[in-house]
């Protein structure tokens, strides 16, 4: 059979990316442009920013993964992009780009969802095997999706409020942590004790979670321990909420593997990088004999690589867009 070259762009929040990815499974080339170090400054992604930027970036990106691959235009099979969800001015920078390159070269144009690209990250890693239950854990979303087959996708449940990463990140601004602060928080987590008592997030049979009322619980706790003139030990902080949070994932994820008769397990989205989580999990997978994978640290934030993954499952089933593809910036896991 002849190989597949998918090239993969994303741009749906702060990262301009371009990827070259060869049959689903290997990377040729990966370009990651962040512009975290812009954001940081207003603690956050300003989307007006963001889009300006990629504006700026996305040629270039395009140029420096076509010369890391030693590739023309002429050797790729199809092009795969974000359409959503996402900020909208951001997707729709890559969009048009995608676009652009489709009808001058006659190459066709693959619309990808960004959580199944999330998700699709993991066959880099190994081959996804179905039934698989994912843990989709990012910025935006928190997510227990079932999948029996390649794009069959189940949602167990969610979050019913905050994504995981959204609740760091807020948790980290209240301990002057500069924005994301999810990879800090996990640093200092684990040189930190457990010493906090924070309230275990919807503690009940289903499988939604909520991060509204634990980032609610460890601001309250910060103030009034200020009032009373008590300084904030911030490690031992970041490992009450680290625990929390790792506890609430796994209790849920393990119950529905129970229920759905599962034994793979596969983490993605920016949270999937926390070493507190990924260390658990191991744990857990040896306790209850399940396979458990996750993306590498660069490839479970944003990223194009696994966009170019996730488009050529699609190719396999000949799904493409024309030239009238939109963004769809609330688009729902398909
Ligand atoms: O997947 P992603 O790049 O963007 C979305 O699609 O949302 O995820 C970014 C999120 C941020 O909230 C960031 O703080 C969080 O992932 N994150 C982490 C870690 N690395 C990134 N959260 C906890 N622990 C980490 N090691
Ligand atoms: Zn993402």
């Amino acid at each position: 059979m002849k190989d597949v070259y998918i090239l993969g762009i994303e741009s749906s929040c702060d990262e301009t990316s371009v990827a070259i990815i060869k049959n689903g499974e290997e990377e040729i080339a990966s370009i990651i442009l962040s512009q975290i170090d812009i954001h940081t400054l207003y603690g956050g992604v300003v989307p007006e920013i963001a889009s300006r930027n990629h504006v700026l970036n996305i040629t270039k990106v395009i140029e420096e993964c076509f010369k890391e691959a030693k590739m023309k235009i002429d050797d790729i099979t199809a092009i795969a992009v974000t359409y959503g969800p996402g900020l909208n001015g951001s997707l729709l920078v890559g969009l048009e780009a995608a676009k652009t390159l489709s009808l001058v070269s006659g190459k066709p144009l693959i619309p990808v969802n960004h959580i199944a690209g999330h998700i699709y990250a993991n066959n880099l890693e190994k081959k996804l095997t179905f039934p698989l239950i994912c843990l989709v854990v990012s910025g935006g979303h928190t997510e227990l999706v079932l999948m029996k087959d390649h794009y069959d996708f189940l949602r167990l449940g969610g979050t019913l409020d905050d994504a995981v990463g959204e609740c760091y990140d807020k948790v980290a601004r209240v301990i002057d942590v500069p924005y994301p602060g999810g990879p800090v928080i996990d640093k200092m987590a684990h040189t930190g004790k457990k010493t906090y008592n924070l309230p275990i997030p919807l503690n009940d049979e289903s499988f939604n979670f909520s991060c509204s009322g634990l980032k609610s619980a460890v601001i309250n706790l910060v103030h009034n321990e200020e009032q009373r003139g008590n300084k904030i030990n911030k490690e031992d902080l970041a490992a009450s909420f680290q625990d929390v949070v790792i506890k609430s994932l796994t209790t849920k994820t393990i119950k529905a593997m129970e229920k759905y008769n599962v034994h793979n397990l596969i983490l993605a989205g920016g949270v999937a990088a926390n070493l507190g989580l990924r260390e658990e999990f191991e744990k857990l997978s040896k306790e209850y004999n399940f396979s458990f994978s996750y993306p590498k640290i660069r490839n479970c934030t944003d990223n194009a690589s696994m966009i170019g993954v996730a488009g050529y499952f699609l190719y396999q089933k000949k799904i493409f867009a024309d030239l009238k593809l939109n963004t769809e910036t609330n688009d729902y896991l398909h």
